[in-house]
């Protein structure tokens, strides 16, 4: 069984969310100096609004992050020792004054965590590329005022002091059983992610455009490689709510926070359609790993391991374990959620 909420607030303060309660965020904040986010942080911020009217824009950079290091501060607050925090952020280019430059927003993220004494674990480069014609800026074909055009943005991710330990027993039966497959691994362990809007298969909602949402596969790869079953995953910047939705799918508990609640006040509404979109997705997880056993026996490959809670073949012994449930039944109470599983049975 795992649990699901949202709460109407501002994640500068999750008086809610007890201190050293959770164990991994993925969240996705506004992009300081990115338009759409401007009225955000200048309803958030005096300072922010009065320079962007002011056209200071430096002064606007340090006033955004300091919205956003109120967050981060509480992030620290809640996260166990041995935690991590997966930050999805874009730099912003934007023309100040004639002057066309890049604000790095990942670096100064950066700089946030590490003062408070973080690892900074190996990122993920999340490419976006785009075929339009008009992408590139500045001059031309002559040298040296043309600009290289964006189209990445980072997923940095932090651990909260040392590695994690799973010492009882429990523990580490929930770790084996939270394992993913090998060749998800091979995938999900690389460091760039070629991951278009095209992609993004799971459209609970329609206001992707107005939210700034990320693809649900994001949110499942990541909860997946960060954390365990049974762990609570937090984002405080909900949106659309697609860290909740991966997180129910992955048997972990969830908790968001959001000011702007018109976005995911709805999200729990549907939730025979929730059941349904999201049993899909890990039915066709199964269906993926099996081809791709098949091809691997194509290719003259006959080593394998049985799964001991599935009977299919694995590559590794570390997948021996690993238990794949469905959703059973999700009831609602209000803007919580309440999830139950049932195993996957094959062939079925
Ligand atoms: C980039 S969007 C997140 C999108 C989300 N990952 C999704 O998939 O839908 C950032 C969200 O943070 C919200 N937000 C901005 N400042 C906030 C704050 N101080 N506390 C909570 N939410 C905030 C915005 O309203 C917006 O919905």
């Amino acid at each position: 069984m795992t649990t699901h909420k949202i709460i109407n607030t501002s994640a500068a303060n999750m008086a809610e969310i007890k201190d050293k309660s959770i164990a991994l965020v993925v969240t996705s904040p506004p992009y300081p100096m990115i338009e759409m986010w401007d009225n955000s942080f200048s309803e958030q911020s005096d300072k922010v609004k009065f320079s962007l009217e002011n056209k200071d824009y430096d002064a606007a950079f340090d006033g955004m992050h300091e919205v956003l290091d109120q967050v981060w501060n509480e992030v620290d607050r809640v996260l166990i020792d041995g935690g991590i925090a997966c930050i999805n952020i874009g730099d912003a280019t934007k023309n100040c004054n004639g002057n066309f430059r890049l604000f790095s927003n990942h670096a100064r993220i950066l700089s946030f965590f590490m003062k408070h004494g973080y690892s900074v674990l190996p990122d993920i480069i999340w490419r976006k590329q785009t075929n339009a014609p008009n992408k590139f800026m500045g001059s031309g074909m002559y040298p040296p005022g043309a600009y290289v055009t964006y189209e990445h943005e980072y997923i940095l991710i932090l651990r909260k002091g040392l590695k994690r330990e799973f010492k009882k027993l429990e523990e580490k039966t929930n770790r084996r059983q939270s394992a993913y497959f090998w060749e998800e691994r091979n995938v999900w362990f690389s460091d760039i992610w070629s991951l278009s809007g095209t992609a993004q298969k799971m459209k609970i909602e329609n206001s992707r455009q107005r939210s700034g949402a990320f693809p649900f596969e994001i949110a499942y790869r990541l909860i997946n490689m960060y954390s365990v079953k049974k762990d609570t995953v937090l984002d405080p910047f909900t949106g659309t709510g697609t860290t909740l939705l991966a997180s129910l799918l992955s048997e972990r508990n969830s908790v968001g926070t959001e000011i702007e609640f018109s976005l995911c006040e709805n999200m729990f509404n549907d939730t025979v359609k929730i059941k349904k979109q999201l049993n899909k997705y890990i039915e066709d997880r199964i269906k993926k790993h099996q081809e791709f056993v098949e091809e691997q026996k194509q290719l003259g490959k006959d080593k394998f391991y049985i799964n001991n809670n599935h009977g299919f073949e694995v590559k590794t012994q570390q997948e021996i374990e690993a238990c794949f449930n469905e959703i059973d039944e999700i009831t609602k109470d209000g803007f919580n959620l309440n999830c139950s599983y049932k195993k996957i049975e094959m062939g079925s």
